[in-house]
């Protein structure tokens, strides 16, 4: 089994919504020099550049039907992930996007982006051509290290329990000016768990070799002092 990808030690961080793959990563990305790859961030850029194109329905449904009948070429939507430094930033046209990828209407819309193979494949080609010319690499999402990059040797999956995962969202929105009560965040992220859980491909798993953190518990600090010690 090779080690690595292009000999690129990748850290792969999988988890449901809101178990701190981002906080994490970001944390390790500082302490170990490496950039850091939020797929989640390249599927929402994919989903908010579809809506500017076709529209974004009356809801998440009628964008889902859209979407599958326009039949768009990932390609064919002009964006691009680029690394500067460890940052990832993300484009569409000339634009940087920046937070604007985190509303709730890219939110409840991004699983008709995530459930497409040809825009997961594209995806994961993206995220595969980072490793080259790098000595590390941090990169979170739901299946990196189940099908991105299943020879790594550094996987990760980090759990939370459901109530401190709706605070943490909530939090977030509130930060970006979005008021929305626990109970709908925390419906909405059991509708997304369930989602991300059963999708065919690229679905939300355990790999075999993956090492379990529950976060719930520990500080941010633990949590990233326990992956740097499996580096060494
Ligand atoms: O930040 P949050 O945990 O809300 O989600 P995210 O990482 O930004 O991912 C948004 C959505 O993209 C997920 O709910 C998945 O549907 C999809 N996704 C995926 O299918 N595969 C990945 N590797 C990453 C995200």
């Amino acid at each position: 089994m090779s080690l690595s990808f292009h000999s690129c030690i990748v850290i792969c961080l999988d988890g449901p919504a809101g178990s701190g793959k981002s906080t994490v990563a970001s944390l390790l990305s500082s302490r170990l020099g490496w950039p850091h790859i939020d797929s989640g961030g390249i599927y929402r850029t994919l989903t908010l550049a579809s809506m500017s194109k076709i529209g974004k329905g009356k809801s998440a449904e009628e964008f889902g039907e859209l979407f599958s009948s326009k039949k768009i070429k990932p390609e064919s939507l002009d964006c691009k992930i680029i690394m500067q430094k460890t940052n990832q930033i993300n484009y569409i046209g000339s634009r940087d996007i920046k937070s604007e990828i985190r509303i709730p209407d890219v939110t409840s819309r991004v699983r008709y982006i995530a459930d497409n193979h040809e825009y997961r494949d594209y995806v994961n080609s993206i995220l595969r051509s980072f490793t080259k010319n790098q000595k590390g690499l941090i990169v979170d999402g739901r299946d990196i290290g189940t099908v991105v990059f299943p020879d790594s040797p550094m996987k990760f999956f980090l759990e939370t329990s459901p109530s401190i995962r709706s605070i943490r969202r909530k939090n977030e929105l509130q930060e970006m000016g979005c008021e929305t009560s626990l109970k709908e965040i925390t419906s909405k992220i059991e509708k997304r768990d369930h989602e991300d859980r059963t999708r065919e491909v690229g679905g939300l798993r355990k790999a075999k070799d993956v090492v379990m953190i529950d976060t719930s518990e520990l500080t941010l600090d633990d949590v990233v002092s326990r992956i740097v010690s499996h580096l060494k």
